[in-house]
């Protein structure tokens, strides 16, 4: 099973004319019949509507926008609208009301607010995405399934901890195994019985708030429970729909998002989605980094842009509006990197109520005349002229990043080296270094096959799951080239410590042995002189965390210059089959990651013909024989580059020839099908 059917890449997003009365939807559908709208996400927050009691179900709303839908022409992406309980049942069940960190039980409120583990929850969920696939299941508008709405958040009460005890009882079958596990020898934590075992938050190991836990493997544990937990819920709900239809199934998730290893529910989805909010002053790239990390759920099958803001958000502090040609040039970032649709959050502002001032395709005043609205429509026409040709088309990567949810809690919840190591943080340090380069890459699972990658990063690779470590010996042996970092190779799946040389498993591979890392206060700067083969020094500000590195084996291509261990190697690089090896024991500055991807790079010729231009985003996509090559000028001034292929750009219809000097404007945007 895989991506919705349709004949071009779906535009349009929520539609939630039910917050108006019908008179409105006239306006609507002039609105999306001006701006080339043929895809309404529709009923992500109706259940309240839907089912007014426990006992009453009453689709008479949802019945007349599909109608409508279908007499426009429109395709409908149906929501279960499970994700805000309404009221009544919050009332009846007050265990579907979660318990938060601090051990308090909440009240009904806000959405995205169920505790996962409540049987009434999961019964009248399971329910209602049942009723709805039966009902609309044969609608000839639907083409997809969205169940509930980012999914999210954790719930620390008495039946998600009666849960926990059996999700703990299936992973480790006994106590023993467990107390191994966990280490609880330590701080006399040893546990006889599974009734002993709590959640862990404020009332029992965390000490200072959730990256502060006594026993990490009781919080890590806890993390992957609280993911398996809540996918049970989608897998709940996808189980009833599959009672009477077959069409794809998703949920919109958030990337980078911490607390679900979207990794898990990989394979539970059909394809993926996501909604994409970048957070003011996030580089460009972390929105390329998301992309991937989405395409690569299902193996670099493209995904869907589940939700965007056309214009601003509203959550934040503050709130700018996209600037002129942004919301165009974002949107087809998404497609650059594998998405299949260009979907909005929302038709239509509501009038009322948290998200009055969110953007939206139309304004409270419905007007159709305005610049945002203008854009929206020329980018509606632009994506149906462009057809159905990049639907399916995949990125040819050879080059991959490792992503981990697991790494990323174990290093942020370990007492010890820095705290002011964060996961994400390194993780786009690296990714934009590639992206600058302009190398074309896939995000990818640690268990994902690497054989056709000439370059795998691995940065801050914490714990090291199941064969990683020979398989990243096999990208080295083979002529591969592989990237690592501190921290990395230091725990196992259990989150304890190899009885070895740091960095563990990767100390072969790397050709290091790491005797002491030293952490110091983010102000405090230690230069290292990056130089290779007599080239042109680069000099980096490393902070954080310092690993002195005795090589065995491995050459140094950067040393620290400062303090008791100035000299020694900060970055090395050692040879390893027909391959070699990176490990950078420290966290360098921007400069310094740049310089170590490209020296990776173009160790098998995958530095970009762009990478020389700042900002000048490239990546490809290809099918049947055919490549695209996407060029996004995400600087402020014009660029001219000189094309490297031949083709024709589908946007403007214009023919390039080979060597050609290209002008991109700010903003701008080329495809060039190449020939
Ligand atoms: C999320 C939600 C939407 C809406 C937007 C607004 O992505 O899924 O329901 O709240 O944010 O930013
Ligand atoms: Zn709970």
């Amino acid at each position: 099973m895989t991506l919705p059917a349709t004949d071009r890449i779906p535009y349009g997003g929520d539609y939630n004319p039910e917050q108006w009365d019908e008179a409105v939807w006239d306006e609507d559908y002039r609105a999306f019949d001006l701006a080339h709208i043929d895809m309404l996400t529709v009923g992500v927050f109706t259940w309240s509507l839907t089912q007014p009691d426990e006992d009453t179900y009453d689709f008479t709303v949802l019945d007349g926008i599909l109608d409508r839908a279908e007499r426009e022409g429109r395709k409908v992406c149906l929501a279960t609208g499970t994700a805000a309980v309404p009221p009544w049942l919050a009332h009846r069940h007050p265990d579907v009301c979660r318990t938060d960190f601090e051990g308090r039980r909440h009240l009904f409120g806000v959405r995205h607010n169920a505790c996962a583990s409540s049987p009434a929850y999961r019964r009248l969920a399971t329910e209602m995405a049942r009723r709805i696939a039966e009902r609309y299941g044969d609608h000839p508008s639907v083409i997809a399934w969205h169940i509930n709405n980012e999914y999210g958040g954790v719930c620390y009460c008495d039946l998600c901890a009666e849960e926990f005890r059996a999700w703990l009882q299936e992973r480790y079958g006994s106590l023993d195994r467990l107390n191994e596990a966990w280490n609880t020898t330590f701080w006399s934590h040893r546990f006889t019985d599974w009734a002993q075992i709590v959640p862990p938050n404020m009332l029992s190991e965390h000490w200072r708030g959730p990256n502060h836990t006594a026993f990490q493997g009781i919080t890590l544990d806890y993390s992957r429970f609280n993911t398996d937990n809540i996918l049970r819920t989608f897998r709940e709900e996808k189980d009833a729909i599959r009672e009477s239809s077959d069409l794809p199934v998703t949920t919109n998730m958030m990337a980078i998002y911490r607390h679900l290893d979207y990794h898990r529910w990989a394979e539970h989805l059909d394809f993926a989605s996501w909604d994409n909010y970048p957070t003011d002053g996030s580089p460009v790239s972390r929105m390329a980094l998301s992309h991937a990390l989405m395409r690569g759920l299902k193996g670099g099958q493209p995904f869907w842009l589940m939700e965007q803001t056309p214009t601003m958000t509203a959550t934040r502090d503050y709130n700018p509006v996209k600037r002129p040609g942004i919301m165009r040039l974002w949107s087809w970032q998404a497609i650059a990197h594998g998405s299949d649709s260009v979907l909005f959050f929302q038709m239509r502002h509501s009038k009322g109520a948290s998200e009055k001032y969110h953007g939206a395709i139309l304004n409270h005043a419905g007007r159709t005349d305005t610049r945002a609205f203008a854009e929206i429509a020329e980018l509606g026409a632009e994506l149906e002229r462009v057809g159905a040709v990049l639907l399916g088309a995949r990125t040819p990567a050879r080059v991959a990043v490792l992503f981990d949810w697991d790494s990323w809690w174990a290093l942020e919840i370990t007492d010890g080296h820095s705290r002011a190591v964060g996961y994400e943080k390194q993780v786009v340090a690296y990714h934009e270094a590639l992206w600058q380069a302009g190398a074309v890459l896939d995000v990818v699972p640690v268990t994902a096959d690497l054989t056709d990658y000439d370059v795998v990063v691995a940065p801050f690779l914490h714990m090291l799951k199941g064969d990683i470590a020979t398989r990243l010996e096999d990208v080295a042996r083979r002529g591969g080239t592989v990237v690592t970092t501190v921290m990395s190779g230091r725990v196992d799946e259990d989150d304890n410590a190899f009885l070895m040389d740091v960095p563990g498993p990767l100390g072969a591979l790397t050709g290091v042995r790491v005797d002491e890392t030293d952490s110091l206060p983010p102000e405090t700067v230690n230069t290292v002189v990056l130089t290779r083969d007599g080239s042109d020094e680069v000099r980096s500000a490393a902070r954080h965390v310092f690993d002195v590195v005795q090589p065995q084996g491995a050459e140094a291509v950067g040393v620290y210059t400062e303090d008791f261990y100035a000299g020694t190697p900060a970055v090395t690089r050692h040879g390893f089959g027909e391959g070699s090896a990176w490990y950078v024991a420290t966290c360098l500055d921007q400069d310094g990651v740049d310089w170590v991807i490209r020296q990776a790079l173009a160790e098998h010729g995958l530095v970009g013909p762009f990478a020389g231009v700042r900002d000048l985003e490239h990546t490809t996509r290809a099918i049947d024989g055919r490549r695209y090559e996407f060029l996004l000028n995400h600087a402020a001034e014009t660029v001219t580059v000189a094309a490297p292929w031949e083709g024709t750009d589908i946007l403007s219809g214009r023919d390039v020839s080979e060597g050609e000097q290209v002008e991109i404007a700010p903003a701008g945007v080329l495809v060039i099908a190449t020939r």
